[in-house]
């Protein structure tokens, strides 16, 4: 049975781009009562109707959070997290790459005045190509970088431990599974260092079998797209973005892996990549360093140089 929210005071979080992550981000933040919400879109009418649809949910889930629908972001004023889900998402055949040129547009425009409103908030990036829009979010606010994160390593350690699961048919609750690198294809999954309590799914599952759970792994996005036809998937990804808000929020000192900005661990600077960090209403409080073989470090430099190139590419 729901409680009901008898605490509505502040925090604030605005959600830019109303659609199918937004949208369902905004239900998540506000039916779990850990802030009010302000959805922002371009376009007239779609967040004013997804945040009039959210309110009349709130007698029936029971919470009394606000959820506003707004094309101004003079209604975004104050918020302590932004999250910039705007954007195009992938079709069938595209690459997360093929979006950089449009979506780094409608970055530029939306963290842009998306800051003027809310100097001291913290930025969850969601938008792909997701490590480089992690990046010029950060060079756009110009705000100190730990203020910044993105959302791609909770999704994709999502998939991994799915599919782990699903493999041996066992319950997701016994499976932890650790996932670095890029949201792209050179994304890196850790079969050593996933485990099934505290057992390594090495000792459990052939090298055949982990081979294809990591290929799945790193085309779990694609994979959902094929069968949608038009979107990508929006349940998990917002689970993910959730995840993140409240870790900000509440001040949890959760460590997830997430899109930090490096400033030499694993030998990388200049960059924001997915690694595992310490989230807390400050951002991203600490980069963990887990030690890597060279196979592994390889991986992740591959991953690093491809982020780069699309850097360039701004
Ligand atoms: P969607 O198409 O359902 O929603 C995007 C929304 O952005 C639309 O409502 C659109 O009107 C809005 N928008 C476009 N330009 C805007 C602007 N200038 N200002 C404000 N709003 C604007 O797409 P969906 O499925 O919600 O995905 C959003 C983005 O998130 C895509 O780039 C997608 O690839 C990415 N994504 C990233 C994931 C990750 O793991 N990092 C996971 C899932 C999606
Ligand atoms: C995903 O991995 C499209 O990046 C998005 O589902």
């Amino acid at each position: 049975m729901p409680m009901l929210a008898t605490d509505i005071s502040s925090p604030k979080v605005t959600v830019i781009g109303a659609g199918n992550v937004g949208g369902m981000l905004a239900q998540r933040i506000a039916a779990n009562n850990i802030a009010n919400v302000v959805l922002c879109d371009v376009v007239v009418g779609k967040p004013q109707g997804i945040a009039l649809d959210l309110m009349q949910s709130r007698s029936i889930t029971t919470h009394d959070r606000q959820i506003v629908g707004t094309n101004d972001f003079a209604d975004t004023k104050d918020s302590d997290v932004v999250v910039v889900t705007a954007g195009l998402p992938r079709k069938d055949g595209m690459s997360r790459n093929d979006l950089l040129k449009i979506n780094a547009g409608i970055v530029q425009d939306v963290v842009t005045k998306a800051i003027a409103q809310s100097p001291n908030a913290i930025f969850v990036v969601v938008t792909n190509p997701l490590d480089v829009m992690t990046y010029l979010t950060w060079q756009v606010s110009k705000l100190p970088p730990q203020k910044i994160v993105g959302m791609a390593g909770v999704l994709d350690t999502a998939r991994f431990q799915t599919f782990i699961a699903m493999e041996l048919g066992i319950s997701i609750a016994n499976v932890h599974a650790t996932v670095l690198g890029g949201h792209g294809d050179l994304m890196l999954p850790l079969p050593r260092l996933s485990t099934v309590n505290g057992v390594p799914i090495t000792e459990l599952l052939s090298d055949e079998a982990i081979a294809r759970l990591v290929e799945r792994t790193r085309n779990g996005g694609a994979e959902i797209v094929k069968l949608m036809q038009t979107g990508s998937a929006y349940f998990a990804p917002s689970a993910a973005t959730y995840v993140m808000v409240e870790a900000i929020l509440r001040n949890r000192h959760r460590i997830v892996p997430a899109a930090a900005y490096l400033t030499g661990q694993y030998g990388l600077t200049d960059i924001f990549m997915g690694v595992p960090v310490q989230l807390g209403k400050v951002g991203a409080e600490k980069v963990v360093e887990i030690q890597l073989t060279d196979a592994e470090l390889a991986i992740l430099h591959s991953s690093a140089d491809s982020i780069k190139e699309n850097i360039d590419l701004l």
